[in-house]
Order: C-alpha cells, then structure tokens, then sequence
C-alpha cells in the first residue's frame, strides 16, 4: 500500500515551531544529497531534525531512503552535499562519526546485520565491553537488559537460531546495553508478534530518549510517536497543510490516514 502524504500530529501543539520552543537540536541535516555509487540520487537536498525530547515517526513506501538516511546519520555512508551536525557538532571525519556511533543506537532493519556473536549474552555484552566495561560488568549489564525486554532464559540460547522476532528483540538488547542517548530504530516491530509488538510500545514508552523510528505500520508508530513524517523525493515531508490529528475516539475510518473537512 503506497501511503499518502502525511504529516500526523499527536499531542504536542506544534512541536516544530522552533521559534516558539527551546528544544536542542541533536540531530541535524542540512542540505543533505546522497545517491549510491552509480545510481541516482536516493536523497536529494534534504533537511531534518531531531530535538531532545522528541520521538518522531517515518512511514513511507519502500525504497524512500529511509534506512540510508540512519546510515547517513551513523556515518556508515557519507554525504555527497549538505551538512550532518550531531550534539552541536558539524561531522566530517571518520573519528568524529565513531563517537556518534558511541552515543546514538541504531536498531538496524535485518536482525542478521546487528547479531554476530555465538550466544545471546555475548552478543549483548558486547558494546558494553567494547565501551571499556569490565567482563563482569558487561554480563551483568547484559543480563540486566535481558530481563527488561523479558528475555530471562535467553542468555545461553545459540543467536542464529533464534527466531525472526527473537533475533530482533535480542538486537534491541544489544543496542539498549550500551545506554545511547538517542535511538534510531529501523522497522523495529516487523516480525513481531501482537504480544511482543505491545511489550515492544510498552519499552518504548518507558525509554526517556528522543528516537527516530521507521515502521509501515500507522497504528504502531500513532502509540510510540508524537510526531509522524513521510518521505517523498529524497526528502522529509513535514507539509502543514497535510497535518491530520489523531482522534481517540471510535471512527469508520480506524486508523487508516483520513482527513477532516
Ligand atoms: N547498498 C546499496 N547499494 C546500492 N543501492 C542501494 C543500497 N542500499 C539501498 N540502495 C537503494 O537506495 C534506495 C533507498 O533504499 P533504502 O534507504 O533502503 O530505502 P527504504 O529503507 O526506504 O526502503 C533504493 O532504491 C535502494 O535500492
Ligand atoms: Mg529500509
């Protein structure tokens, strides 16, 4: 289904009216255009941002860019044009994106990309330790994580084994051990279950840091975002015009993308 244009508000009255607020950037893109090598342009003079506090929400069809545009973001492809500031900083070099990848979670979209180690805590573990933990340390960490996702009993289990929805349950275990301040999340409801997918709502509500989250599905991004773009020619689409409001109430529509006139 090729979504329409939208941009959903939900709570906040205008949450990106800067002239209004004192939110602070995170992320920001200016003028960013990135195309693979040989192909056209995937994104194209895009501008976007991302403020403490803020959890916004990017549905839109297949092959928009939005897993280039986290890559971009974590620095594992590089812009052809256009300026990525993180934590105030304009990045440029190799070094400067490694500490962003230090501070910023990336839930990749395949499961396959995140896991590599032989066992589920090893696996998780393994930031931890990498970010200068003790082994003792990082198990526990691990451990601890496991358990708030409601993966007790996970730890010895083989990775590559485990299921599709276990495999990206596990990966948001290895993101969320290395207590990142902000969390890019790619598709990171697909495969789950009805029950995991509310666990999944539940985590997420209870995370105090802003995130960015690619999902197809309206209904799960309306319950864990406030604010919901689309993409449409490399770029972001924050329309006013096109804003709908959430409604609470019962409707014939549910939660389909409707307008009001
Ligand atoms: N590693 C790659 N090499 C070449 N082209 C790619 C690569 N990754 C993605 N693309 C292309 O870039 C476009 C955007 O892909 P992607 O960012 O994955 O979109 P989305 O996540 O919105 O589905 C697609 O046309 C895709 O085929
Ligand atoms: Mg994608």
């Amino acid at each position: 289904m090729r979504h329409p244009n939208l941009l959903i508000e939900i709570s906040r009255e205008d949450p990106h009216n800067y002239a209004m607020t004192t939110a602070t950037p995170i992320i920001d893109l200016k003028g960013v255009t990135f195309g693979y090598p040989g192909g056209p342009p995937v994104l194209r003079d895009l501008d976007f941002t991302l403020c403490a506090g803020e959890r916004i929400g990017v549905i839109a069809p297949n092959g928009s860019g939005k897993t280039t545009l986290f890559h971009l973001i974590m620095g594992l492809v590089k812009p052809l044009a256009g300026q990525i500031s993180i934590f105030g900083k304009a990045l440029r070099e190799e070094k400067e994106f490694s500490e962003v990848r230090r501070r910023i979670g990336l839930l990749f979209q395949d499961p396959d990309d995140q896991l590599f180690s032989p066992t589920v805590l090893e696996d998780v573990a393994f930031g931890p330790l990498n970010l200068g933990k003790t082994k003792a340390e990082a198990a526990a960490i691990a451990r601890q994580t496991l358990a708030a996702l409601g993966l007790n009993g996970f730890e010895d289990r083989i990775t590559f084994k485990l299921s599709g929805g276990e495999k990206r349950l596990v990966s948001l275990a290895t993101v969320l051990a290395m207590e990142p301040e902000v969390l890019l999340l790619d598709e990171p409801e697909n495969g789950l279950d009805i029950r995991t997918r509310a666990k999944l709502s539940e985590i997420l509500g209870k995370l105090d840091i802003a995130y960015i989250l690619i999902s197809h599905e309206l209904d799960f991004l309306t319950n864990v975002t406030d604010l919901i773009y689309t993409m449409e020619d490399g770029r972001i689409r924050r329309d006013e015009e096109l804003h709908v409001h959430q409604h609470l109430h019962a409707h014939p529509l549910g939660s389909r993308p409707h307008r009001h006139s």
